[in-house]
This record gives C-alpha cells, structure tokens and sequence, in this order.
C-alpha cells in the first residue's frame, strides 16, 4: 500500500503531460493484449476449419504453413491404376487351429479403403441394397449423441475428400466448387457433407461409393475408462448380424454371441480402443465359410445355439453345391478421427469360390483349417456353423 502511495506522489510530482503519456502508455499496453488474445481465437477457430475441411485448397494451405499438429492422412496415390486389372486382395488368413485372438497388424490410412477390379460390380449392388433395405444398410441410433452429425461429416470428409481422390486420383475428384465425382458410376455428390436427413443422406453416399462397410463409434464413461457404443453405420454386406440391431451397442454387447469374446478379448479390445491415437489404422482378418456367396446376409453365416438346437444340422452330399460354397474373409481396421475424436471401423468382404481355394493348391489347409476351429473348445465351430457343412467341405477340400 505505502508502495502505491508512493507512487501517486511520484506521479503528482511529474507534469500533467507526463502522466497523460503514462495513460496513453498503458491504454496502448491494454489493446495490444485484447489484439493478441482475439488473433490467438481466431487462429483457433480457422485451426478448427482446416481440420474439418482439409481438402479445401486455400485451407489446405493454411493448415500446412499455419498449423503444424494438423492432421492430414498418410496417403500415396496408386501409380498406373487400372480398375479393370486391379488385383484383388489375396489375403489367405486361415491357421491350423483357430485362436480367439486381437490378431492386430499394424496399418496405415491407404488400408482404410481397398480398390481393385470389382469395385464397379459392388458398388452398384450396394446402391440397390441401399435402395431395398435403407434402415439396415445405413442408419443413425436413436439415441446417438448431439455431435454425431459432426461425426458422419468428418468420416465422409475425409473419405470422400481426402482419401479416394488422393489414393485414386484417375477415378475419384474431389473440391468444395465441383463436389465429389465419382468416374467410376459417373455420380457427382456433394462435398462437404450434405447434413440433411440427420446424417443419413451422407451414409448413404457412403455406403454407395466404397465397398468398405463403415461403422461410426463414439466413447461413453465405463467403470475403467471410457467403452465405445455404435453409433451409425453404412453396412451393405453383413455377415450374419443386422446392423440396426447392433446399433447403441457397447463392444460386449455387439460381441455377445461370439464364443469366448469377453472372457479373452473385451477387456484388451476396451484397452485398445482407449489407446489408439490419430494416425495409427489397426487392421485384422476374420474368415469364414459360407454356403452361398451371398454379400448382404444379416441373418447367415453364424450359428447361435440353443437346448432345443445345440448344432446345426449337416447338410448332406447332395444338397451341397460346391459351386456356391466359398471362404468368406473380412479384412477390417480402425481408426480414430482426428477432430471428433471418434472411432471408425471398417469391414471389407471378400468372397472366393472353394474352387479357387483348391486351385492355388490351398484345399487341404484350409480343410485343416476347419478341423482346427475346435481347437480352443467346440463354440467357436458351432457359431461358424461347422456343423452344417464341415464333413461336406471337408471332403471336397480334400479331393
Ligand atoms: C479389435 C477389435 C475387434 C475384435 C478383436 C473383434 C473380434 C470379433 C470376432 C472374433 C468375431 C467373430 C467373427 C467370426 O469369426 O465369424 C466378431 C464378430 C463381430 N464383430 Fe467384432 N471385433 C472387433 C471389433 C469390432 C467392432 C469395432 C465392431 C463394430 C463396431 C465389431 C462388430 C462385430 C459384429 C457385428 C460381429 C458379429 C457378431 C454376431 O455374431 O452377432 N467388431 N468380432
């Protein structure tokens, strides 16, 4: 206080210029500081532009000689592209005895969405499928959280905006002037996100340009940290689940009816899901046989037994058509959006003839490969439904 005293004498001891200099002085002080703290939220804010929009050009520019921790997707562009050759992938993941495992590889954005020759095939069925059955190929929860619009339009910005077109740029374009094209079905759609419809529009638009079936997770608080609850999904090809049922489930409810999946994986996959950052992709592969080859099959593929029905009953020799029957195999990854924070999951399916499998000389492992699925206990074949075709297949593997 005496300091303050002091310093009042000081002051009326000077001349009246003196002080109104002081005044000036610190008018000056109090404006550059109001300067600074609305450059520091305007900085913010086009910070928070730049990472929604990242293909807009003049944003793009901006986040790259502005912001240094932007997030821009690891993509490199496939040299030579030809869709009518593209290669599909040869992915083979069956083992002699079947282990309920993460069975994680480590990705990057370019495994997020494959491309190969049947894209124009599968693209065009799954604008039909979306067409017949629009709540169970594409849909929003009921009780999804305020921000899921924001979410859907980040997955389908950075699809649709950043990875098709930089991966593929002889078939994809993409800019806010001219929307996303698509050469492939000669569609343009609109970019960014339509928000119409609370999101579903731009599922729609999903589903129907990649052959990726997309399921869109965000965190609620769990006992040990947060769990991740399904919260919509662009789902054409199913494989013995129905998405809509699905959707509002945490990762154990979803996983429920897979044999042995909270004892030995719910509390890892949990861990995981908290710890994975923006920039990883994990990828994994289920396989399965299937029967028919049939792409959109909620109600197939798995087996859920009950007292009256513990197996499935085995088809018999003629009733098995071994020009139907194939290896179904999922390759899926995750990753986690880099505004919202969400989680993307993504499921590709892949079906080939048994035919083929016996072709490149693969018939009597993958044979093996179905005997071993009991190796850990006799659930896992039941919900494979091995009861159903396992004799039948495993002979003609063999032959
Ligand atoms: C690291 C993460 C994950 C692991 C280890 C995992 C593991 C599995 C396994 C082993 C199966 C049995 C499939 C089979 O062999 O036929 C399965 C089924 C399934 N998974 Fe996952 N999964 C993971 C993540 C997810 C996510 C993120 C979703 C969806 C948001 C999901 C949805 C499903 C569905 C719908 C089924 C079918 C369940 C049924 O029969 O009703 N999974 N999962």
């Amino acid at each position: 206080m005496d300091a303050v005293l002091d310093f009042v004498d000081q002051l009326e001891a000077y001349s009246p210029v003196s002080v109104w200099v002081l005044e000036l002085l610190i008018v000056v002080i109090v404006l550059r500081v109001i300067f600074f703290l609305h450059t520091l939220l305007d900085l913010n804010t086009a910070r928070e532009r730049a990472r929604v929009y990242l293909n807009r050009e003049n944003e793009l520019k901006y986040a790259i000689t502005e912001k240094k921790d932007v997030f821009i997707p690891d993509i490199v562009p496939v040299p030579n592209f030809d869709i009518k050759t593209a290669p599909v992938n040869p992915a083979r993941p069956f083992k002699p005895k079947f282990h309920l495992s993460m069975g994680i590889q480590k990705g990057t954005h370019n495994d997020v969405i494959l491309i190969d020759h049947l894209y124009p095939k599968h693209t065009a069925l799954r604008k039909q499928l979306v067409r017949d059955h629009p709540r169970v190929t594409h849909d929003v929860h009921k009780d999804a959280p305020e921000g899921i619009l924001d979410v859907i339009a980040e997955t389908y910005d950075m699809i649709l905006g950043q990875i098709l077109p930089k991966r593929w740029p002889t078939i994809f374009s993409c800019s806010v002037e001219k929307g996303f094209h698509n050469s492939i079905s000669g569609e343009t759609c609109p970019f960014p996100a339509p928000r119409t419809n609370g999101g579903i529009d731009a599922l729609r638009i999903l589903a129907e340009n990649v052959e990726e079936d997309i399921l869109i997770m965000t965190p609620v608080p769990g006992p040990d940290g947060d769990i991740y609850v399904l919260q919509a999904y662009a789902v054409c090809f199913p494989s013995g689940y129905f998405p809509t049922l699905k959707a509002g489930m945490t990762m154990e409810e979803i996983h429920k009816p897979v044999p042995g999946f909270k004892q030995k994986l719910q509390s890892s996959v949990d861990r995981y899901f908290r710890k994975i950052s923006t920039g990883n992709v994990m990828r994994r592969w289920n396989w399965a046989i299937t029967l028919d080859p049939t792409l959109f099959n909620p109600g197939g593929n798995h087996f859920y037994p009950t007292p009256e029905q513990p197996t499935p009953p085995p088809i018999t020799k003629e009733e098995f058509d071994p020009d139907q029957a194939n290896l179904r195999v999922e390759h899926q990854t995750l990753s986690r959006l880099p505004e919202s924070q969400a989680l993307i999951f993504t499921m590709r399916t892949y079906i080939t003839p048994l035919s083929q499998i016996k072709a490149e000389g693969l018939g009597a492992a993958l044979a093996d490969a179905c005997e071993g699925l009991d190796a850990n206990g006799k659930e896992m074949a039941e919900y494979k439904r091995r009861g159903e075709w396992g004799e039948v297949v495993g002979e003609y593997l063999r032959s």
